[in-house]
């Protein structure tokens, strides 16, 4: 038993009270990398989606040559450039016809001269930039200002597990989509937690009773964490060289929880015709408001390539669509569960809220307590 530990009063929990504690949370974690989306939301020259980082509305476009994001904000006087979810086009604002290109600097400005004395080179308007990496098809980026540490660094073993399980997707809608009336670290926490499944999915995950204590081992990298079962940090480093390998294949559970908002899970589906299907989860919670968070989860068929004619692969084919409908039938349900509970626990949070006690298969979530203090004291995780 292990008591949460309060120290330097930044816990977080008026974060998850009052919005002005929130956005102040959420300036710092936008400066941590976070996953945004994907690259086939845009397929296509001008092709955007609206999503949020640190708390901020932000635009994710892509241009002639490559793909960049921006603060939702014209750099005029502050108007929305994109008011609906996704769609195609130049980025024009909408208030005055400012445009902006690639590198989000204003060069097609209306009577520029003559409003400002200047050419829109001169005046040099530029939008929030926001600073992309990309792994595979997944998109993560930061607002500047934040540890001063390189995406490989950042997410460490976790990127040549990430490149190798996302090799092969194909591109997919989201399999659930929800707004949560839920602070996301009540989210972050249940998916950290591993001691509420009796209780929370009993005809699910909890079916089978309490994990063995004996058998659980957590590892952890940099800011991030993992369930690994069969091996802690020895099953990481298992995995992290099978996939630089590029000959990982799925063999047990999986999960991998990166800081702050990605969970990315191996979880296998069944067996069926002595085949076992796998599946690979991409789960993201999007802060909004200290009291509402929205959750996307997107299944993935893991290694579903099955060409030829053989008996196997011919099955395989036939198989998968039906195990995927029944595995997000099954995943809705249990993301469903987590929701409520973490709907009762915001409806019921306080400032004075007493300090829980962690119970070993709540570890990672001391970890996370730990790794979120740090940076926002702004100190470098796992440094
Ligand atoms: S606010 Fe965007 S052009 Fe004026
Ligand atoms: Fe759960």
């Amino acid at each position: 038993m292990t008591p949460r530990d309060p120290a330097a009063g930044v816990t977080g929990i008026a974060a998850r009270v009052t919005p002005q504690a929130f956005q102040a949370e959420q300036d710092v974690l936008g400066r941590c990398w976070t996953f945004l989306g994907y690259d086939w939301q845009v397929p296509n020259q001008n092709d955007w989606f609206r999503t949020t980082l640190g708390g901020r509305s932000i635009l994710v476009q892509r241009f002639e040559k490559s793909i960049s994001a921006f603060e939702n904000k014209c750099a005029h006087r502050g108007y929305p450039l994109r008011n609906e979810d996704r769609g195609s086009g130049a980025l024009v604002c909408g208030f005055h016809h400012w445009r902006y290109n690639a590198e989000g600097v204003a060069l097609g400005i209306p009577e520029c001269p003559a409003m400002f004395g200047v050419t829109p080179r001169e005046l040099d308007a530029r939008l929030n930039r926001v600073e992309l990496a990309q792994v595979g098809p997944m998109i993560f980026g930061r607002f500047a200002g934040g540890p001063a540490i390189s995406f490989e660094d950042w997410m460490g073993p976790g990127l040549p597990i990430l490149k190798h399980l996302t090799r092969d997707l194909v591109p997919s809608k989201p399999s659930y989509e929800r707004v949560v009336q839920s602070n996301w670290r009540f989210m972050v926490d249940i998916s950290l937690d591993d001691y509420h499944i009796v209780a929370v999915h009993p005809s699910t995950f909890g079916k089978n009773g309490y994990l063995n204590p004996e058998q659980v081992h957590y590892a952890r990298f940099g800011a991030h964490s993992a369930y690994l079962p069969g091996g802690s940090q020895v099953a990481l480093e298992e995995m992290t060289q099978a996939c630089e390998r590029g000959d990982y294949a799925p063999h047990r559970y999986r999960i991998f929880q990166f800081f702050p908002t990605l969970i990315v899970a191996v979880v296998r589906i069944a067996d069926a015709f002595g085949d076992t299907y796998w599946a690979l989860t991409i789960q993201r919670f999007v802060p909004e408001a200290h009291d509402r968070t929205r959750a996307i989860s997107t299944f993935f068929p893991l290694a579903p390539k099955a060409e030829g004619m053989s008996q196997k692969a011919i099955q395989r084919r036939l198989t998968w669509p039906g195990m995927l409908a029944g595995f997000k039938y099954y995943g809705t349900r249990v993301h469903n569960e987590d929701n409520e509970a973490c709907e009762k626990l915001q409806a019921h949070v306080r400032l004075d809220d007493p300090t829980p006690y962690l119970a070993k298969h709540e570890t990672r979530i001391g970890w996370f307590d730990e790794t979120y203090r740090t940076v926002m004291q702004g100190g470098m995780p796992g440094a």
